[in-house]
């Protein structure tokens, strides 16, 4: 057990639809145990400039829905430096703070961890990102949500697809993970996913358009991850376009950009919000620090920040991509 009365809360990185649904949860779990939460705007940087100030309960009412975060978010080069992260510490200390809670991604979590090794604060992290790139957790909050935008969004271009029986190549999120393309390709019945951990040729992709094609299909959709080790959507069209025997594919680009970070988030995303908000503040008061909190099979679990390799789970990830090309036909 720990005495902590006074918790920093902050959103770091890209927002994440659910963002919001935790915030809530940290700040009324906390409430309920007695304990203060100090609300810092703007991720990191807003702990640099002291922008912070005490929360209560009541002023998470009605956030629960809404996408985005209240507290605004930052990715701050100044804390990636030892000076910005000791005026961040000078700042907190001033404040009394003596537990953090970060919701963000990796790149977060470990400034989360810089600020426990140097700075001696208990800071438990919450993963955040529409990427879901982190081990330690089934999910990251935001994913879910993202994952249905970009499932309705290819499900409209595939009504035009199909009329006009074309090749769309659609690129959606993920810097070096390809969970978003994978779970929005197989949940469209897509031709393929194309994902930063795995090498793909475009002779291998020209040929399943071709074969999906032979196959009587009236069109072929190729989504495509931002980080796929080939080029991107738009690389990737004119790579195809490009090869031999091509001249019947009528081929397209749409590019999903941000609008899959917005929205309302998902029943999921809420519910994981909720759940482990509620989970860090416990882990606060258990006396753990240098975890992020996550939940595997149902269960909330503790992975220390050290241990938060995206491999880990690639295993996972190639079941689901050999399933896909199995029912591509
Ligand atoms: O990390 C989440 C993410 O949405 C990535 O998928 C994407 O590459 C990146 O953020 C975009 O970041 P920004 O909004 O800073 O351009």
């Amino acid at each position: 057990m720990s005495d902590i009365s006074r918790i920093a809360l902050l959103t770091s990185g890209g927002d994440a639809p659910g963002m919001n649904a935790a915030v809530r949860a940290v700040v009324r779990s906390a409430d309920a145990k007695g304990i203060e939460t100090i609300a810092v705007s703007n991720g990191y940087q807003g702990m640099i400039e002291n922008n912070m100030r005490l929360m209560d309960a009541r002023e998470v009412s009605g956030i629960l829905h809404l996408g985005g975060t209240i507290l605004g978010t930052a990715r701050s080069d100044a804390f990636r430096t030892p000076e910005g992260r000791a005026k961040a510490a000078d700042n907190l200390n001033a404040q009394g703070v003596d537990g953090i809670v970060i919701i963000g991604g990796d790149g977060s979590l470990t400034g989360g961890q810089k600020l426990a090794e140097e700075h001696n604060f208990h800071v438990i992290g919450i993963p955040g990102t529409i990427d879901n790139d982190l081990s330690g957790t089934d999910f990251t909050i935001g994913f879910d949500t993202a994952v249905n935008t970009a499932m309705e969004a290819i499900d409209k271009i595939r009504d035009t697809a199909s009329s006009h029986h074309r090749t769309f190549f659609v690129e959606v999120m993920g810097r070096h993970a390809g969970w978003l393309a994978l779970y929005a390709g197989i949940s469209t019945g897509a031709t393929a996913a194309l994902i930063p951990e795995r090498e793909d040729d475009i002779a291998h992709i020209r040929e399943r358009i071709f074969e999906s094609f032979k196959l009587n299909k009236r069109f072929s959709i190729i989504v495509v991850a931002e980080g796929e080790n080939l080029g991107g959507a738009e690389a990737i069209a004119e790579m195809v376009k490009n090869g031999e025997g091509t001249e019947n594919l009528d081929i397209r680009v749409a590019n999903l950009g941000h609008m899959q970070r917005g929205g309302s988030p998902s029943m999921r995303d809420r519910v994981l919000g909720a759940r482990l908000g509620d989970a860090a503040v416990q882990a606060l008061v258990d006396g753990k620090t240098g975890v992020m909190v996550g939940e595997r099979y149902h269960q909330i679990v503790h992975t220390p920040f050290t241990r938060l390799k995206t491999t880990e789970r690639n295993a996972d990830m190639f079941d689901l991509v050999e399933m896909m090309d199995r029912l591509a036909r």
